[in-house]
């Protein structure tokens, strides 16, 4: 009997939530829409509580439980995201606001906090009456979908009592597209390592803590630059060296079931202002899906993307996640050898393009364009992609990567940076 069992579930939700909400801890958001920080407290104890819940595999659906979440984020507080729920609940008029993420709800309640305990169970609700799966997206669970996506990191919400109901709106920070899965099956993180959606995250009680939010406002490193800014520098260069450190120790899965060879002499990728202006120059032309000439960039590679959300240095980061990606799909022809060769290898030119060894420099520059996207523009030197030329050096023995400098054997001075094995250009 499937209704009884989703009753017992239901009651089972709602103690959970009362016991947490009771216990929140009097932090300070430092917001300034005049909501309490009690209110925010609740507020947010209610979305991590739901959302652990549904990582640890323990939040109901129609029938058992919603499946484990693997690298699954913690939600925070954002004072703009709740200024504009803020300004959505004041309204009170019970409609989405175009291109927001939300979740809504009109209703009686005691309070503002009693209020967005009743959005949550109401979220909780939703995959009992309906059914969910996280591969596939249901527009029958509507904000439910938003709420628990795994991109959100970032929420802020407002109750306003309008005609005796409270009108209580939240406010997301990413979009859940409905071609796209909710959240990634599989085991809860257990070490830092295991959460690899963002940089520097770590891993508590199974859900995984992203950084703190970067400023993108810092340009200094190529100020010259209103386009970019230090995030997303750091990023690309973070990125690319955490993959190619990556592949060279010779785990990393690859597509039909094989791995990328053991390898050697990897450059250590470090950012040029130079190339940077280049690729900018490029960028701004909204030029996706064309590469620039090759006589535009004498020597250099160039990698391309197109990304609709985000902030620069957000797009910069998915768009090196998405070139890496194609070593699993459409993947490489030969990880013996890791010879490339064409036609053949076309698919999986950004993959190589990123863990190309000989490639020590980068610099990119984006632009959104009016289409609604990034525009994306990465220029390497050296130019990776030659036909019939090992990706990188793979390596017959040892654990890959180098360990001292004397592994490092591409230019007589350069070094080894021995914390990810991989070979400084001097
Ligand atoms: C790459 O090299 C292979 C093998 O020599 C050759 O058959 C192919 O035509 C070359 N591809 C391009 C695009 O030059």
């Amino acid at each position: 009997m499937a209704l009884h069992c989703c009753n017992k579930i239901w009651v089972f939700i709602i103690v959970i939530f009362l016991i947490i909400v009771e216990n929140v801890s009097a932090a300070t958001f430092g917001c300034s829409t005049g909501q309490t920080d009690d209110f925010r407290n609740v507020a947010l104890s209610v979305h991590r509580q739901y959302r652990q819940l549904l990582a640890q595999g323990k939040a109901p659906n129609k029938c058992g439980q919603l499946p484990e979440a693997k690298n699954y984020y913690e939600i925070n507080w954002d004072c703009a995201l709740e200024t504009d729920a803020k300004a959505w609940s004041d309204a009170c008029n019970y409609a989405y606001k175009s291109g927001a993420t939300q979740a809504l709800t009109m209703g009686s309640a005691s309070s503002p906090a009693d209020a967005i305990k009743k959005l949550m169970i109401k979220m909780a609700n939703t995959p009992i009456t309906n059914g969910a799966d996280p591969d596939t997206y249901n527009n029958a669970n509507n904000d439910w979908n938003r709420v628990i996506n795994y991109k959100v990191l970032a929420v802020g919400c407002a109750s306003k009592l309008c005609s005796g109901m409270y009108f209580t709106v939240c406010h997301y920070d990413k979009p859940a597209f409905s071609n796209e899965k909710l959240y990634e099956k599989g085991t809860n993180c257990v070490t830092d390592s295991d959460c690899t959606t963002l940089l520097e995250s770590t891993c508590k009680d199974g859900l995984c803590i992203a950084p703190p939010k970067p400023d993108e406002t810092i340009n200094t490193v190529c100020s010259s630059n209103p386009s970019m800014n230090d995030y997303a520098r750091d990023q690309l260069v973070k990125w690319h060296n955490y993959y190619r450190a990556l592949v060279i120790k010779g785990n990393e899965p690859a597509a039909g079931g094989r791995k990328a060879p053991k390898g050697k002499n990897m450059y250590k990728i470090k950012y040029s202002c130079a190339i940077e202006t280049n690729a900018q120059n490029y960028a701004n032309t909204c030029p996706y899906p064309t590469h620039s000439l090759s006589t535009a960039r004498p020597g250099w590679g160039e990698n391309m993307a197109w990304i609709s959300t985000g902030t620069i240095g957000e797009s910069m980061a998915k768009s090196v996640q998405l070139y890496y990606s194609e070593l699993l799909s459409p993947g490489m022809a030969d990880l013996v050898t890791n010879i490339v060769t064409y036609p053949a290898d076309k698919g999986a030119g950004h993959y190589t393009q990123v863990v190309w060894g000989n490639t020590y420099e980068i610099g990119c520059g984006g632009k959104k364009c009016p289409d609604g996207y990034w525009h994306l523009v990465c220029q390497y030197n050296v130019a990776g992609n030659w036909n019939n030329t090992a990706v990188y050096q793979v390596a017959s023995t040892g654990p890959g990567g180098c360990a001292t400098d004397a592994d490092c054997t591409t230019q007589a001075a350069d070094t080894c940076s021995t914390s990810d094995g991989l070979c400084n250009r001097v």
